[in-house]
């Protein structure tokens, strides 16, 4: 695999129809073309993914809404001037330019335009959309750093843009705009109260919501057991743990517990730092053969919902 800062040479990747990966604000993605068919195939190949889950379209600050959605409610475009760029991606009805494979073949597709500056440079100098989902291995911790991809991806991606380490560290928050009142698919980088401003109260994803492998219950998850605790549980559940056992918790939360008989992986105390460490410390602590992950949960506010969630899910069902 290639990696380096060249975006003429990603941009130019992207319109033989290969792979790049590149920073975005939240995680790294694994682009392609989202206008073609083959491109997007081969995204599916290289994460083992299935093929009806669909991808998020990555769209340059100045590109128009209507080419890539074919409806665009009003409410649309007041989220757009509010949160774009930035780590928000809205379901809308499919529009002219996105290609049936980028939408898992659904009829609605997710539209983001990443703040990233690399990520932008790359959609720019390409002058399309670009789809893309975390650059992991299906199932696995997003990635927030270029290390982090080419450890998962390695030879499958044809160029690696390589920007550094991402700032948000979770995925954008998913809102579904296309079923008339706004449902809130998957809580990320950007909080929930941000967009109920505009919006009004978001509803929670039902069973008539569309499938998302985002909101699968194991997913985002280490090799390691994740245990998700309230705070005031973590030392009953270290006691309880067996195995080489790691707490992840905020550093300030250490000093309530001294002498924990476990390995401590001291976070930010704010969530958005505890946000921006938190896959990284996941992956950490599995290349360091932990078998057991005690979690503390922040709560539920801002960047918190996003950290909880993603914890839940890490601490989901076993995948086989
Ligand atoms: O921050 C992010 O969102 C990152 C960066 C690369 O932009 N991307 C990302 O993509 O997290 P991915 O594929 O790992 O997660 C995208 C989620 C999936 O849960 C997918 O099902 C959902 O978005 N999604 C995409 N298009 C959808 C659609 N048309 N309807 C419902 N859910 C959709
Ligand atoms: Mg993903």
């Amino acid at each position: 695999m290639k990696r380096g800062t060249d975006i003429e040479h990603a941009a130019r990747v992207l319109r033989a129809g290969g792979l790049v990966a590149f920073p975005t604000e939240t995680v790294y993605g694994l682009g392609a073309d989202a206008s073609r068919d083959d491109a997007v195939a081969k995204i599916f190949a290289a994460k083992g993914r299935p093929r009806a889950h669909p991808l998020i379209v990555h769209l340059a600050p100045d590109a128009r809404l209507e080419d890539w959605a074919a409806e665009v409610p009003e409410v649309a475009h007041r989220l757009a001037r509010a949160a774009w760029p930035g780590p928000l991606t809205m379901i809308l009805a499919r529009g002219p330019r996105v290609a049936l494979a980028a939408t898992g073949g659904a009829e609605t597709v997710g539209l983001r335009v990443p703040a990233h500056p690399v990520a932008q440079a790359l959609l720019r100098a390409f002058g399309g959309g670009v789809a893309a989902p975390s650059a992991n291995r299906f199932g696995a911790v997003s990635p927030t750093t270029a290390e982090h991809v080419a450890a998962d991806l390695g030879d499958a991606v044809d160029y690696l843009l390589d920007g550094g380490a991402c700032d948000v560290g979770v995925e954008s928050t998913i809102v579904d705009l296309s079923r008339g009142q706004p449902v809130l698919l998957r809580p990320g980088g950007l909080a929930r109260e941000t967009i109920e401003a505009i919006t009004g109260p978001l509803r929670r994803a039902d069973a008539t919501a569309p499938a998302a492998p985002g909101t699968l219950a194991s997913h985002y998850a280490p090799r390691a057991e994740v245990i998700a605790v309230r705070p005031d549980e973590v030392p009953g559940a270290v006691a309880a743990a067996t195995g080489r056992v790691a707490v992840l918790a905020p550093a300030a939360a250490f000093a309530r517990w001294p002498a924990l008989p476990a390995i401590a992986h001291p976070l930010p105390d704010d969530v958005a730092g505890m946000a921006r460490a938190l896959y990284a410390a996941l992956r950490d602590l599995d290349a360091s053969g932990v078998d057991v992950v005690i979690a503390a949960l922040p709560p539920a506010a801002g960047l918190g919902e996003a950290v909880g969630d993603r914890l839940l899910r890490a601490a989901g069902p076993r995948r086989t």
